[in-house]
């Protein structure tokens, strides 16, 4: 019997809800392909996908949800597509913002977004604006991130807060490291989806998965058809699951 959504619903509910929601939204091209569709396309059915993924994540009471929309290596796609890419997001932020603040989200961003065209960085810095003050859930786009480029940008500002005495060599520990992030102040990521059966992280929050469960898709589940009820399931498959942290199960999750 294939299971409905409120059937899935109720049983995620009835189990701790993961607090912080990575997700690797891979497929779109594939989805297209197989579809015979241009690229672009896959992408917009990935964006409906996605808005799907933020509703379902309000209702549940998860805290933080981080995307990876945009790595710092996708510059090297073909110009047409990072430019559509670019027009999704903005088309996005335009139409959804309202409601999204409606809903008591955050919008808030991660990665460089100095690089991104002037209509994109205006859209995301207004929606960031608008919603600065909501405490319902906080969507985290990445955009133009890479997990490296953000160590690195950390480490530089370690390095500058050292030398001009604002921070104490001997003050650096593994949670300095966390709060100079880009997601400095918010909890490590509990679970981690990839869809569309890629095993990689592609340089997606290399410091913050230390101990986050990774549940991938099967690899003929791309982004587009990532659905509400396939979204539950991961997060069922993640609820099964026992963290130990490098220690010894204690029962208590189980
Ligand atoms: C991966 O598919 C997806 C992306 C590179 C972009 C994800 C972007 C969106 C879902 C839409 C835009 C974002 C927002 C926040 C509105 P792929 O192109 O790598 O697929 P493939 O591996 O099958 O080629």
């Amino acid at each position: 019997m294939e299971k409905t959504y409120d059937y899935l619903y109720a049983l995620v509910k009835s189990k701790p809800i993961p607090v912080h929601v990575a997700i690797i939204m891979d497929g779109n091209g594939r989805w297209a392909k197989k579809h015979k569709l241009p690229r672009i396309a896959g992408h917009r059915r990935g964006v409906e996908a996605l808005r799907d993924i933020i509703s379902t994540s309000s209702e549940l009471g998860i805290k933080y949800l981080t995307l990876y929309a945009f790595s710092t290596e996708n510059w090297k796609r073909p110009k047409d597509e990072v430019n559509a890419l670019m027009s999704l997001l903005v088309e996005f932020l335009r139409k959804e913002v309202a409601e999204l603040h409606r809903n008591s989200v955050k919008i808030y961003v991660l990665g460089d977004i100095g690089r991104l065209p002037e209509a994109a960085r205006t859209e995301v810095q207004h929606a960031m604006d608008l919603t600065r003050a909501n405490s319902g859930l906080q969507v985290n786009i990445a955009l133009n991130y890479g997990s490296r480029a953000e160590i690195l940008k950390a480490i530089k500002s370690i390095v500058q807060d050292v030398t001009s005495k604002r921070l104490a060599f001997d003050d650096i520990t593994e949670q300095t490291i966390s709060q100079y992030l880009d997601t400095g102040g918010i909890p490590d990521p509990d679970m981690l989806i990839r869809t569309s059966g890629e095993y990689r992280i592609s340089n997606f929050l290399l410091y913050q998965i230390a101990y986050t469960e990774l549940v991938f898709t099967d690899k003929n589940v791309f982004w587009p058809d990532f659905t509400r009820e396939k979204y539950l399931e991961a997060i069922i498959e993640y609820q099964g699951r026992v963290r130990r942290y490098g220690g010894l199960d204690t029962g208590e999750d189980d």
